[in-house]
């Protein structure tokens, strides 16, 4: 799917994430696992990430997020009408996360549903919310995009247990008088989707009862340096910009040679490139908030400044995301 924006304005007018207090470092995973922090700072970039406790789960985490984004933003719960949450970790599977956060934090009148596009769920979840409020569907959404995958991880597979981090971030989105999004890529390809699965998670789990995450990671990785260039140089087209006209490139953080290699092969600088990866790992669907937070923290984000946003993952998925960003710009 690629287009571009041709509805009202809608736009990002606040952001909150939140992530567990527990940091959990290399050296760390070297005495769980037979692995080394030289092996997964070279090989991923990351040095640490932060791991949900025991009795915390998805919503315990989204919800601080939640808060924060609505806070920031100066809308009250209850005027939200839209509630998505893109996870591969909920709570549960039913009542559905959403469903609960919106009970949580008071929006009697918001239609709340999950959504699950693996890694990519924050950017697909963005492209639902944009498509709703731009219909007019809705006035108000709060899309919030979080995991946990430490609870589905193998805590004894070095292969996957050193590349993911739990956390979590939340937008508001609504009409703006400038900026706003300028359109969306988003693709699938199951095809691909047995190098990164969950098995015994859903309905097929009399195959494999209570499994965890596996992942073919030479085959992950080759997918996404080829998807990240793709995706966003077919975004970049469909709205009339260049790599020159980007000021912000948030890539979604799952290893630094992954982000450096788009970034590289794009020809967007270092500079202009948002990486938190060496602090939270791969935080699947939180990352890409994680890593907006981050840029505004860094004074980045500043009215007018044309964002872009790749994220890729299991499915396989992918998609991004093209906006100017407004500060103060809430349509009235
Ligand atoms: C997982 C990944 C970091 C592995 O890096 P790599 O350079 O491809 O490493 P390889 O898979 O070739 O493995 C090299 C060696 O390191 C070993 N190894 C794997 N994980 C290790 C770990 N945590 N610590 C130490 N050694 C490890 C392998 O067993 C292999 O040993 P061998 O050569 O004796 O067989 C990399 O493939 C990757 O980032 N893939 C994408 C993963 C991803 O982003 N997934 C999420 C998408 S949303």
């Amino acid at each position: 799917m690629l287009g571009s924006a041709t509805g009202p304005r809608i736009g990002i007018t606040g952001l909150g994430t939140h992530v567990p207090e527990r940091v959990l470092t290399n050296d760390e995973l070297a005495r769980i696992v037979d692995t080394s922090d030289e092996w997964i700072r070279e090989r991923t970039g990351i040095r640490e990430r932060r791991v949900a406790a025991e009795e915390e789960a998805l919503t315990d985490i989204a919800l601080p997020a939640a808060r924060a984004a609505l806070a920031d933003a100066g809308v009250p719960a209850a005027e939200i009408d839209l509630l998505i949450c893109a996870t591969v970790t909920p709570d549960m599977m039913f009542p559905t996360s959403s469903a609960l956060l919106a009970d949580a934090l008071g929006m009697p009148k918001a239609a709340a549903y999950d959504l699950l596009a693996g890694c990519t769920g924050f950017v697909y979840a963005l492209a639902q919310a944009y498509g709703m409020l731009a219909s007019g569907l809705s006035r108000c959404a709060l899309v919030v995009g979080g995991d946990v995958l430490s609870k589905i991880l193998d805590w004894d597979d070095r292969s996957t247990l050193v590349l993911f981090g739990d956390g979590a971030g939340a937008v508001v989105m609504e009409a703006v008088d400038h900026g706003g999004f300028l359109g969306f890529e988003l693709g699938a390809d199951g095809g691909g989707g047995e190098h990164l699965w969950l098995p015994g998670s859903g309905s097929r789990r009399f195959e494999n009862p209570n499994g965890y995450v596996k992942m073919n990671g030479r085959e992950v990785f080759k997918f996404a340096t080829r998807i990240m260039v793709y995706s966003a140089e077919q975004i970049l087209s469909e709205c009339g910009k260049t790599v020159a006209d980007v000021d912000v490139y948030i890539p979604h953080q799952a290893n630094k040679r992954i982000i450096d290699y788009a970034a590289d092969k794009l020809g967007i600088p270092l500079g202009k490139t948002v990486v938190n990866v060496d602090r939270y790992g791969n935080t699947s669907s939180g990352s890409i908030p994680l890593a907006l937070t981050d840029a505004r923290a860094e004074g980045r984000l500043r009215d007018g400044a044309l964002v872009l946003m790749t994220g890729m993952g299991a499915g396989l998925t992918w998609g991004s995301s093209l906006i100017e960003w407004t500060t103060n710009g809430r349509a009235t």
